[in-house]
């Protein structure tokens, strides 16, 4: 049987082995995130145009191509994450050419910048006749994810991305100069968040 004074001492030691742990689980989890490079995120997925995505007129329906981006942008937010994500903002996407009936059509999307909880995943279209090997840009697109942890379902912090090239240092850039705008267009010019 121990004597208050070995009670005291396992008293103590529980005492500071909890408070450890609280500690540990109160630190940033950002400070614990190794950085992935961009190629880990890179993804390519790959459609070939049926008559039900097309309109009358034989192109591709302008609402499959930003169903396809968001599917693409996920991929590369997923890889980069870890997490489940949703889309918060599609707030660029243009259609330069059409894509038509029959052609294939990929998808090439990155992480161009990781904010906290949120990515900037980039999505170039591509369009491919097969007849002919011609390829065309036919849309780009900027889509930001939020991760979401799976047991809160509340936003997480992301992994930083490492940079290796001169093109992705100026992708990293440019996504800086587009988040202020979409997050103005959010929460208003007067309120900074995340800056
Ligand atoms: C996106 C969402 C998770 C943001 O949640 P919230 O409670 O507003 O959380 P916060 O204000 O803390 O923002 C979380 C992150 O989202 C970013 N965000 C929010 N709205 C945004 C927008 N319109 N554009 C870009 N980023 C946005 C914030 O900047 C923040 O990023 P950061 O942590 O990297 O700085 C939430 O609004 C949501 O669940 N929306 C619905 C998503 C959805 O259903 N998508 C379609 C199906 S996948």
């Amino acid at each position: 049987m121990p004597g208050p004074r070995e009670a005291e001492d396992a008293r103590d030691r529980k005492m500071k082995k909890r408070m450890k742990r609280k500690n540990e689980s109160k630190r940033e989890p950002e400070t614990e995130l190794r950085g992935k490079p961009v190629s880990v995120s890179r993804s390519e997925m790959t459609e070939i145009v049926l008559p039900a995505q097309t309109n009358p007129l034989g192109k591709l329906l302008g609402g499959q191509v930003m169903h396809l981006v968001d599917m693409a942008g996920a991929l590369a937010a997923h890889r980069h994450s870890n997490s489940y994500v949703v889309t918060a903002s599609v707030d660029y996407i243009d259609f330069r050419n059409p894509v038509n009936l029959g052609e294939i059509v990929n998808f090439k999307s990155q992480v161009n910048r990781v904010f906290h909880t949120s990515m900037e995943v980039g999505v170039e279209v591509y369009s491919e006749n097969a007849m002919t090997g011609e390829r065309k840009h036919t849309t780009t697109a900027y889509v930001t994810f939020v991760a979401i942890d799976e047991h809160t379902r509340k936003p997480k912090m992301v992994p930083p991305l490492i940079l290796k090239t001169a093109e992705e240092r100026r992708r990293f850039r440019e996504a800086a100069e587009r988040r202020k705008t979409r997050l103005a267009l959010r929460y208003g010019t007067d309120r900074k968040r995340g800056e």
